[in-house]
């Protein structure tokens, strides 16, 4: 069955509305409206947005709906992103069998059971950050002393990456991620940390160690470019995802007293609360592109082969009828269900460990600074509206 549709399709990206922690009112509006809908994107083609949380999960758990950029129909959201569809190769872009194949040297290292057994490292991790915030005094930038070196650290040690470089690849990964990076800016930043990840792979074949890099390198299975792409895969997710949840769960929760007076008096609720904030907040906010290799019905609406469709995280978070008054951060609600780490084969591989790291910084840092509090007027924060991932630019805090 096919709907009718508006004869102006939205345009895409929508500009978020007054609140800037909800998704924008144009994907909400759509979702009761019409879920499945048309949007035209910045070089002025045309694909799908799909807004409810049912619909979004029977794409995302249907192979058919291909994650290959490679493929034609293939929706990007930005120039950059299009300019290097050919080249990309990490398996966040390729479909099974090639993608099973690589994702499942890594699923070892990635299980509930490894994530916990990090726990007290990560705690060292975090408190250890907290120090040194805390003695360079206030006000401090929560986001460059606490948010951001805390995964960077735990991911370079995961991966046996040398963490002295860590400027190195915060700065690369973040000019991959930034939607107003140009082709050759984000090719450049990407070949120059495939490079580095390369010789490391050299250098862990002949002097080997406990770390990822050496393990898939040892393993005999995968090309060193393979070795490669799939740490910068990791490298990338794995700083600024976790980092901008940190900055962006805390500014919510202090804008939020009586949450935060909650949390702090029941720190138990310390897992549910992170279940909620990443429902609540979906920092994954441009959609999760895929095109449709057959034609497809979703939601009542006909998907042609050939056609892209944008799965919207952030308006399925928020659907009624999964999440009762979904507008609204309740750290003591169930909200396991939300698909903010994605959804199907290509679930989010870190989650375990993204969840450990979220857990430990909140309840440290709720518990060591009582008196954490924004140092600037909240006006005058700014939003992070451009890049892949949602978040705040600085987040300046005092205790
Ligand atoms: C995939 C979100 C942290 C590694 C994904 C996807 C989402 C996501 C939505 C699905 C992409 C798709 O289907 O197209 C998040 C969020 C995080 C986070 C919200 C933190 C709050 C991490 C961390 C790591 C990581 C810490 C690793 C260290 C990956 C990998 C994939 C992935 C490797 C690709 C999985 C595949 O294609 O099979 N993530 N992520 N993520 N994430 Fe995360």
């Amino acid at each position: 069955m096919t709907t009718a549709h508006p004869v102006t399709p939205l345009s895409f990206p929508a500009p978020r509305g007054a609140c800037p922690f909800d998704p924008p009112p144009a994907y909400q509006r759509a979702r009761r409206e019409q879920p499945v809908t048309r949007v035209t994107l910045w070089d002025g083609s045309q694909c799908w947005m799909v807004t409810r949380h049912a619909d979004v999960r029977v794409v995302l758990r249907d192979q058919r709906f291909s994650s290959d950029a490679r493929r034609p129909g293939f929706p990007f959201v930005t120039d950059g992103r299009r300019a290097l569809a050919n080249e990309s190769t990490s398996f966040i872009r390729l479909d099974d069998p090639e993608h099973a194949r690589l994702r499942r040297m890594l699923t070892a290292d990635f299980m509930i059971k490894k994530a916990e057994v990090l726990r007290p490292r990560v705690q060292r991790i975090v408190d250890d950050f907290l120090d040194r915030m805390v003695e360079h005094g206030a006000p401090a930038d929560l986001v460059t002393e606490f948010a951001l070196p805390i995964p960077s650290l735990v991911i370079c040690l995961l991966l046996g990456v040398d963490y002295a470089d860590h400027t190195y690849f915060q700065e690369r990964s973040r000019i991959m991620l930034n939607n107003g990076s140009t082709a050759d800016e984000i090719r450049q930043a990407r070949d120059e940390l495939t490079e580095y990840l390369g010789r490391l792979a050299q250098r862990k074949r002949r002097e080997p160690d406990d770390g990822i890099i050496s393990r898939l390198v040892a393993r005999g299975e995968l090309t060193d470019e393979e070795v490669a792409s799939t740490g910068l895969l990791l490298l990338v997710a794995g700083h600024e995802t976790t980092a901008n949840m940190t900055s962006l769960s805390t500014l919510a929760l202090l804008r939020d007293p009586a949450q935060l007076t909650r949390l702090r008096a029941e720190p138990a609720l310390v897992k549910p609360a992170v279940e909620e904030l990443l429902r609540f907040l979906t920092i994954v906010h441009f959609g999760l592109p895929r095109v449709a290799t057959e034609d497809l019905e979703v939601g009542g609406q006909t998907i042609r082969a050939g056609e892209g469709v944008l799965c919207m995280l952030s308006a399925a978070n928020r659907d009624e009828e999964v999440f009762e008054g979904a507008d609204r951060l309740d750290i003591g609600r169930e909200s396991r269900r939300h698909v903010a780490f994605g959804f199907g084969v290509h679930q989010c591989l870190g989650q375990p460990l993204a969840r450990v790291e979220l857990q430990i910084a909140l309840e440290t840092l709720l518990r060591r600074l009582p008196g954490l509090r924004l140092a600037v007027p909240y006006e005058d924060i700014r939003f992070r509206t451009d890049m892949a991932i949602y978040g705040v630019h600085e987040l300046p805090v005092a205790w």
